[in-house]
């Protein structure tokens, strides 16, 4: 899409206003909107005032150097991002404190004190470091939503390895290709996790991978439970694998933190972007850590009292900044689930909340959608009094999802602070601040204090309507791209002429307030019930089997997912279309990538509509996909294919799929 292409009819015409509630901004940790003010002000000083609220082995000597595109911050600082988490919270009564309150799916439970967390942190460090992990080396991370997932992320923190976390529910091929860009040299997975009554079978899939990961040395094995290590024949290869407990069992509890420079690599995230091959975005030590321990403490105004849950999984930024180093920075106490939302009922979520009093609750707009469809009558059920902060993140958040969540889970006396950030930028950076900001819902609202953020037109000049820029450095933003500084300019710096402006490829307006109101991705990323997907992705997988010559991949809209995935598919000579035809290529996706990415619709078509340069009009695709009528088609080589494919997908009952 283009700026001209942004839907303005679509544009939200939203003009309720929520102030924040009655008695919450006296208590809230910030209510003077002088914040604003102060981060202009001087913005250097005002993140470093931040970062000292770590704790630093050594004192920074400049707080930023600024080579477009390349920020560095706190340089000469030295500091660990575990120790940070754990160690300095050992001194005071946050000691016994819990920090993480776990439930599995078939509700066993376990709760770790700082004390705790801080022990298995530091045996599996030393773990690690018999297995002979150094300082920048990388580890992949491959777990279900298990304690050990965030223990295992801040082993790694505390040795200084690079932790690259996969999310659980992608293939193989997927895992192997993440190990192998980075060159993991160790992976930790589990025998299994459970969702929806189901054992995902972890182990197995990694075997599948390891075949083609020459770089690994060894294997550690989470033991989520005996009896999934005998339902998914796990077995480990000798030498190479070994069981998590056998390798902390009898390690000494305590662990030098390693000193890092506060430019040091702390974790490689893999995201989907325009072409078939994910980016792995690496981030920073000490500007990430202070810009995710600062958005958590005041976005969602977190006190001493709260039991903090954020639901998203660890395998995506979201779990890396709002499940483990912003609220464990924090000292703050979390939940954390490893199931589905509706297993074994719908309203799984609400009994957590009121089981452990959670106080604050950071989820998805899909999920606000999904449980809006499954009706009020479930979270009606459960005491949810001990609620007063929500949160939202991933997509943006239709206002009818958003007053819904309000009303029904918010009963209407907490905020609701919709965040919108990236893999890339680390941290939030357009969010309502609770106890200072009227809220609108489906806006944003205004950049994080000492972030700046405008619209920018196709040739760069500020407009109202139009691309989300970022025109000023910041902490948590992304250091480079895994292995590729050429990707890193031309994805996020090269889109104005001036280097120092970021990118992110959304839309967006802004409105008389200088409220910003996100609408969504202009690059060929879906976004799929908050999940990242690249179209290129999908049409590599899908090319990739043997009967399709040729594949086109679009969003659809979706009133539970945000988008689905459609597929056009131009087969092979002498293969015919067929019903099965269209569940193999759905499951072949689903296997290339994971079943995140399977195709909801997929519609067989002899030719797709391109331009006489020969590029596949996505446009056109889309407007056949969401029912539209067609845009301009003159541009096309032969207009009569794109009238052709409507027609065939009107009559396939919207998509033979
Ligand atoms: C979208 C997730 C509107 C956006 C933290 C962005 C949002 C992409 C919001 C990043 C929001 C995220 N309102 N859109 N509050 N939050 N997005 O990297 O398109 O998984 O570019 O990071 O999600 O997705 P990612």
């Amino acid at each position: 899409m283009t700026s001209a292409e942004i839907p303005l009819d679509d544009l939200l015409r939203e003009d309720r206003r929520f102030p924040p509630p009655e008695g919450f901004s006296e208590r809230a940790l910030v209510s003077d909107p002088a914040v604003y003010e102060e981060a202009e002000a001087d913005h250097e000083a005002y993140w470093a005032r931040w970062a000292g609220e770590l704790d630093w082995f050594e004192p920074w000597e400049k707080v930023l150097e600024w080579d477009p595109p390349h920020a560095r911050w706190f340089t000469g600082g030295k500091l660990n991002v575990a120790y940070n988490c754990l160690d300095r919270h050992l001194d005071g009564p946050r000691r016994n404190k819990a920090a993480l309150i776990w439930e599995g799916e078939p509700g066993d439970v376990r709760t770790y004190t700082y004390w705790d967390l801080h022990r298995e942190v530091s045996q599996l460090a030393n773990g690690l470091r018999e297995l002979g992990v150094k300082k920048g080396d990388r580890v992949a991370i491959y777990l279900p939503m298990v304690p050990e997932a965030a223990i295992s992320m801040l082993a790694c923190a505390r040795i200084g390895a690079i932790h690259s976390v996969v999310f659980g529910g992608f293939s193989p091929n997927s895992l192997a290709d993440r190990i192998n860009d980075a060159q993991a040299k160790v992976l930790i997975t589990a025998d299994g996790g459970y969702r929806r009554g189901n054992v995902i079978p972890l182990k197995r899939n990694a075997d599948d991978a390891l075949e083609r990961t020459p770089s690994i040395e060894h294997v550690v094995v989470v033991a989520r439970g005996w009896n999934i290590a005998r339902t998914t024949q796990t077995s480990l290869k000798p030498g190479r694998d070994l069981w998590y407990h056998d390798l902390i069992r009898g390690v000494p509890t305590k662990c030098q933190a390693e000193p890092m420079e506060a430019e040091d690599h702390l974790f490689v995230l893999y995201t989907s972007g325009t072409t078939g091959k994910p980016k792995g975005v690496v981030h920073s030590t000490g500007g990430y850590l202070t810009q995710a321990y600062a958005t958590t403490k005041w976005v969602f105004d977190l006190q001493e009292d709260d039991v903090y849950w954020c639901t998203a999984d660890v395998g995506w930024i979201t779990g890396h900044s709002y499940i483990v180093y912003g609220p464990l920075a924090n000292g703050a106490t979390m939940v954390m689930y490893e199931g589905a939302p509706d297993f074994p009922h719908r309203g799984r979520f609400w009994e957590l909340c009121e089981k452990y009093g959670v106080t604050v609750f950071y989820t998805a707009p899909t999920a606000v959608r999904a449980f809006m469809k499954w009706g009020e009558e479930w979270p009606a059920r459960y005491d949810l009094g001990q609620l007063r902060l929500l949160g939202s993140v991933g997509e943006p958040i239709n206002p009818e999802a958003w007053v819904w969540y309000h009303r029904h889970i918010g009963r209407d006396r907490c905020p609701i602070v919709d965040t919108w950030w990236q893999t890339e930028t680390g941290a939030i950076m357009i969010t309502p601040l609770p106890g200072v900001t009227e809220t609108a819902p489906g806006s944003a609202t205004r950049p994080f204090p000492g972030i700046r953020a405008t619209l920018f037109n196709e040739s760069g000049e500020e407009t109202r309507s139009g691309y989300l820029a970022i025109t000023r450095p910041w902490p948590s933003m992304l250091r480079g791209i895994w292995g590729d500084e050429e990707r890193f300019r031309k994805t996020y710096w090269s889109k104005w002429e001036d280097p120092g402006i970021y990118f992110a490829g959304d839309g967006a307006k802004v409105d008389d307030d200088g409220y910003f109101w996100v609408l969504g991705r202009v690059d060929d990323v879906l976004n799929v019930a908050g999940h990242r997907i690249g179209t290129s992705e999908v049409e590599s997988a899908l090319v990739d089997h043997p009967a399709v010559a040729e594949a086109a991949v679009v969003g659809k809209t979706d009133p539970v997912k945000g988008q689905a995935v459609a597929a056009f598919v131009t087969l092979r000579e002498g293969k015919e279309p067929s019903a099965e035809l269209v569940v193999a290529l759905q499951t072949h996706v689903a296997e290339v990538i994971g079943a995140i990415a399977r195709p909801q619709q997929i519609l067989f078509s002899a030719d797709l509509p391109k331009t006489r340069s020969g590029k596949i009009m996505r446009r056109l695709l889309r407007d056949i996909a969401e029912g539209k009528a067609l845009g301009d088609t003159t541009t096309l080589a032969d207009p009569n294919v794109v009238e052709r494919l409507k027609r065939r997908y009107e009559e396939s009952g919207n998509g033979g799929g």
